[in-house]
């Protein structure tokens, strides 16, 4: 394998034929033609204008907590690594921040509980990088971080330049936003949060209330909510540390009222929440483990015995075995209660 060579200008070190098993949480053996890691965003135009590059096919990788190689990457995978936090504007009530894409989520969020803003405690311990973020609007315990954003920044490749679009612009949804859907396109370079310094807490989730009891919180201060939230957290959730997964494989489907009714009505128990648009959305864990799936496994790949959303590698699982379990997991739930299950993760 080729030595890392730091090439200038702008801070970027490319590594050809780089192994990406260090750079993936389901630890999944795959290569890369090149891999470029860019501390500098503002360099990332004369990165993919070079000759050699213009026409290799580009993968943006953040942390790798949200993918599943199941290939080898045939071209360039590029990782922004700006790092800084930086307050734009402080007012009494909020101020607004500008984080660089390759900052850590849960770091972000630590940050932001130390200097006294709320709001974004149940995100906490959410893996991955704060680029990664608004790309598929990530969201937990009742919250989802496109409340927050008040702008992304974005290398948009159509333009070859970097370009801020405000949150009405980036076509958030349910683990779903305008740099998802345009992969291809956009490369988030930072983002732009407003961040409150006061917040109704958000505890109505099942089980906040009563690890804040547990813990023997005075009140639902965001330090507090926080603490509860990773409490639940870590005990439902496989450490990908110890047991490499990507979170949740699939996500809760959205089904039309009508017919979430119906399956509601023929399977009790069903959790079933109200989704907007007169759709519902259903748990894809609780459809998951009544097939009999949680804990299955099949060699090294398999669903986590703790929670049947998470697709997990017990040791050398490869990409193929991973998809091959969950394209099984996935034909189950569809026989038993003809619903379609997406994957959450990018599959390449
Ligand atoms: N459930 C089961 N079996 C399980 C786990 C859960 O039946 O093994 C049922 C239970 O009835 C439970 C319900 O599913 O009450 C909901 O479970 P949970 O609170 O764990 O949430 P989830 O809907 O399974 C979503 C997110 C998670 C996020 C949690 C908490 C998606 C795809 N996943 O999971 O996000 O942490 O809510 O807000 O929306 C991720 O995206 O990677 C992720 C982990």
């Amino acid at each position: 394998m080729a030595a890392a060579e730091p090439l200038a200008p702008g801070g970027i070190t490319l590594l050809a034929d780089a192994a990406l098993e260090g750079r993936n949480t389901l630890r999944v053996p795959a290569r890369a033609s090149l891999l470029a890691d860019v501390r500098d965003a503002a360099s990332i135009g004369e990165l993919l204008a070079t000759p050699a590059l213009r026409d290799q096919p580009l993968l943006v990788l953040g942390e790798g907590s949200n993918i599943l190689f199941a290939h080898d990457w045939p071209g360039l995978v590029l990782t922004v690594a700006a790092r800084g936090i930086e307050i734009l504007d402080e007012g009494d009530n909020a101020a607004r921040v500008r984080v660089a894409a390759g900052e850590n989520w849960n770091d972000f969020v630590r940050w932001a509980l130390g200097h006294g803003f709320a709001g974004l405690e149940n995100l906490v311990l959410i893996p991955g990088t704060v680029g990664a973020a608004p790309i598929q609007n990530i969201g937990a315990y009742g919250v989802e971080v496109c409340e927050f954003v008040h702008a992304v920044e974005t290398f948009d490749r159509q333009q070859g330049r970097i370009i801020e679009l405000a949150n009405d612009e980036c076509a958030f949804a349910y683990r779903d936003s305008l740099f998802k859907r345009e992969r291809d396109r956009y490369i988030v370079t930072a983002v732009e949060f407003e961040l409150p310094r006061r917040r109704e807490p958000r505890v109505a989730y099942a089980g906040i209330a009563e690890e804040l009891t547990a813990i023997g919180a005075a009140g639902p201060t965001p330090l507090a909510v926080a603490e509860a939230v990773a409490r639940l957290r870590t005990r439902k959730l496989p450490d990908p540390a110890l047991i490499p997964n990507a979170g949740s494989f699939f996500k809760n489907p959205l089904l039309a009222e009508e017919l979430a009714a119906t399956l509601a009505r023929d399977h009790p128990g069903l959790p079933c929440w109200p989704a907007g648009d007169e759709r519902r959305k259903l748990s894809a864990a609780w459809l998951i483990e009544q097939c009999g799936f949680k804990g299955y496994r099949d060699g090294d790949a398999g669903i986590s015995g703790r929670h049947a959303l998470v697709l997990v590698n017990h040791g050398h699982a490869s990409g193929a075995d991973l998809l091959r379990v969950a394209r099984h997991v996935a034909a189950g739930v569809h026989d038993r209660f003809g619903v379609k299950l997406e994957a959450e993760p990018r599959i390449v």
